[in-house]
C-alpha cells in the first residue's frame, strides 16, 4: 500500500506491559503503528509483541528487536507473535537480514533495517540488492543524550535513502519542532515515543504531530516509493 501522508508510529520503550498499557489504552487510535520497543521487547520478550497484536490486530506492529545474527530464528520467533515489521541492526552480516527477510515472507511481513551507529552507502546498495524495502534512521538515543542534533548530514541521507526507493522511517528523540527538517522529502513513517509517552497530555501530543504531519506534508502529495507491506 501507498500513503500519501507520513504514518504515525508510538514506540513503547516501557519496562513492562502494564506500564505500556497506559500508553495505549489512550493513544492507539492516533497512531498508525504501534512499535514494542527495544526496552519492552528484553523486558517481556515476545509475549509483549502477541499481548499487543492481540488488542490491537488493526494496528501494525513492529517488533523493534534490532536482530544482530540469528535471523532467521529470531524473526520466526516474532512473527510466530504476529509482529508485522521486525528490525534488523545495520551492523548484522547481510545474510541475517536476507535471512530475515525470507522468514518475513512467509508471514506476510516485512523487516526494516535499522540505521543506529555505522553504515555504509554500500550496504545500503546491499540491502536494497537483497529486497529490503525498509530502512530507519535513527539518531541514537544515547547519541541525542550527549548532544547529537539532526544535522544537514542528516536530512542529506534521509534523501539519498528515500530517493534509493527504500521507505524512510525516522527517529530518534523526534519532537514535533523537528519535523519541518524533513518537509520536501517523501519520509514514510515517523516514530515518537517520548515525545508522546512523556507528555502531559499524550493524545493531545500524537494529534499534533498528525496535523503537523498533514500540514506539512499534505500539500504536497509526496508518497512512497516502494511498497510498505
Ligand atoms: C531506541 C528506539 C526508540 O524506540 C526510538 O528512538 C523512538 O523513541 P524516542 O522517540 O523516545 O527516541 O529505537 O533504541
Amino acid at each position: 500500500m501507498t500513503h500519501a501522508l507520513p504514518l504515525l508510529q508510538v514506540a513503547l520503550d516501557n519496562h513492562s506491559l502494564s506500564d505500556a498499557y497506559r500508553t495505549t489504552r489512550l493513544i492507539a487510535p492516533e497512531v498508525d503503528i504501534i512499535e514494542v520497543g527495544t526496552i519492552l521487547c528484553v523486558a517481556e520478550g515476545v509475549r509483549a509483541v502477541r499481548d499487543l497484536k492481540a488488542l490491537y490486530p488493526e494496528k501494525i506492529v513492529l517488533a523493534d528487536a534490532k536482530i544482530a545474527d540469528a535471523g532467521q530464528i529470531l524473526a520466526r520467533m516474532c512473527f510466530e507473535a504476529h509482529a508485522d515489521w521486525i528490525t534488523v541492526i545495520c551492523c548484522a552480516d547481510i545474510n541475517t537480514a536476507k535471512g530475515a527477510l525470507a522468514v518475513a515472507k512467509e508471514y506476510g511481513g516485512d523487516v526494516q533495517i535499522e540505521l543506529t551507529g555505522f553504515w555504509t552507502w554500500e550496504q545500503a546498495a546491499a540491502w536494497r540488492d537483497a529486497g529490503i524495502r525498509q530502512v530507519v534512521y535513527h539518531r541514537s538515543r544515547d547519541a541525542q543524550a550527549a548532544g547529537a542534533a539532526w544535522s544537514d548530514a542528516d536530512i542529506n541521507a534521509v534523501r539519498r535513502l528515500a530517493d534509493m526507493g527504500f521507505n524512510v522511517t525516522v527517529t530518534g528523540g523526534l519532537a514535533l519542532e523537528d519535523l519541518p527538517l524533513f518537509q520536501g522529502i517523501p519520509v514514510h513513517v515517523f516514530i515518537a515515543g517520548r515525545s508522546i509517552r512523556d507528555a502531559a497530555d499524550p493524545v493531545a501530543a500524537a494529534r499534533q504531530f498528525k496535523r503537523t504531519i498533514q500540514q506539512l506534508w499534505g500539500q504536497e502529495g509526496t508518497c512512497c516509493t516502494a511498497q510498505s507491506r
